[in-house]
């Protein structure tokens, strides 16, 4: 089956966040979603449930758990056992939920920055004490600081938030940098919750690593993940767990259970939609991350000789740009992009810690999602081009 990735269509009609946030006129390059149709396999796959015409509280079915599995095994060459998969109701949600389940309030939860928004606030909810782990910065790349992120654990850490691939760097984490995580892990006696959201989206030779397989942290890691940023399913409120010990998996699942919200009973609509996703969907992901990828390398090349930078991401459809050269402050940038550009991409200070830790440092950032139809990338590069001209 061909796809038609590079049809336009209005998003705003059905009150689409991305594209009501945009002033009009303007294209939107903000909220990670993507502007292309649902996979028609996935419409088959959730056509087909309303057409049996049930309703209800269901449960994942085995053959649900399996499609998760076959789908990982297949795109990533890890075996996920079964015992240690759960269905969760979406990552963010689960991420909290584990965070809350291996912390008590007072405790300290470490997160990275820079790293989307949401999962920062998390490190802070209900009385936890948030601690910033900040990357290095180093010729256009974004490193793990061991040796800060070993004062985090030696101060008291509980839980180690990462985010990989991390959003909004693109930083895919290697074998050898989990390695040391689980070094630090293991002699702080810290629990590490990873949000692999974006895990099945890494260019080239880069391979997303969980730290469920790394031997040395798996009995002390959860991973998160789901079908969102794969097949543009965000907000659909289904997604999996893996948790390899079995005292940290039941203490989660209990805390689903009492923030009212059993695990494995995601809607009957949404299982469907996610096992069509894993079982038929590989070739419109596979056709949808060709054309990402051919985005992200024209965007790049038309961005390259303006006074502005674009990173190389490893991983993820969205491209994180340095724009300290231009000198804007966060107020100029915004009017920059809303009147000169028309182009709204995420401004860095979104990424900035705020209201959490009065940090500002990342205001000479944009990021930009390229998970959108080629003519609008092409149209948006152009009007930033024109800008400089
Ligand atoms: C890193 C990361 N985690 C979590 C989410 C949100 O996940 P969910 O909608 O399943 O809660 C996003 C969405 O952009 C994300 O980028």
């Amino acid at each position: 089956m061909s796809y038609n990735f590079d049809e336009i269509f209005n998003r705003a009609a059905t009150n689409a966040s991305k594209w009501t946030y945009a002033p009009a006129g303007t294209i939107a390059m903000t909220v990670a979603d993507m502007d292309f149709r649902l996979a028609p396999e996935i419409a088959e796959g959730i056509k087909e449930a309303v057409d049996r015409g049930e309703s209800g509280y269901v449960s994942l079915m085995e053959s649900d758990y399996q499609a998760v599995i076959d789908w990982v095994k297949d795109i990533n060459g890890t075996t996920i056992n079964r015992e240690h998969l759960i269905a969760t109701p979406g990552v963010l949600y689960a991420a909290r939920t584990a965070m809350y389940a291996l912390t008590n309030p007072g405790d300290k939860v470490v997160v990275q920055r820079p790293l989307h928004t949401p999962s920062i606030a998390t490190a802070s909810m209900m009385g936890r004490i948030p601690m910033m782990n900040q990357f290095i910065y180093e010729n256009g790349k974004y490193m793990v600081d061991f040796n800060d992120l070993e004062q985090c654990f030696k101060n008291g850490a509980k839980v180690f938030m990462l985010c990989a691939p991390n959003n909004p760097t693109g930083r895919v984490w290697t074998k050898e940098e989990l390695q040391n995580i689980a070094y630090l892990a293991n002699k702080y006696n810290v629990y590490v919750v990873s949000d692999e959201i974006h895990r099945d989206i890494v260019w080239g030779n880069n391979r997303h690593i969980s730290p469920t397989e790394i031997p040395e942290l798996a009995d002390r890691s959860v991973a998160v993940f789901s079908t969102s940023k794969s097949f543009n399913m965000g907000a659909y409120h289904i997604g999996s767990a893996v948790i390899p010990n079995e005292d940290i998996r039941k203490k989660v699942v209990s805390r689903f259970y009492e923030h009212g919200h059993p695990c494995d009973r995601p809607s009957l609509l949404c299982i469907a939609a996610q096992t069509a996703a894993y079982t038929r969907g590989k070739a419109w992901f596979q056709a949808m991350k060709s054309y990402v990828g051919e985005n992200i390398r024209l965007a790049r090349e038309y961005l390259a000789d303006l006074p502005i930078r674009p990173n190389d991401p490893e991983g993820t459809f969205l491209l994180w740009i340095d724009i300290a050269d231009l000198g804007f402050d966060a107020e100029k940038l915004r009017h920059v992009m809303e009147h000169d550009w028309k182009v709204m991409c995420d401004p860095g200070s979104y990424y900035d810690t705020k209201d959490y830790m009065d940090y500002t440092g990342l205001e000479h950032h944009v990021r930009m999602n390229l998970a959108t139809p080629r003519p609008l990338v092409e149209e948006a590069c152009d009007r930033i081009r024109k800008y400089f001209k």
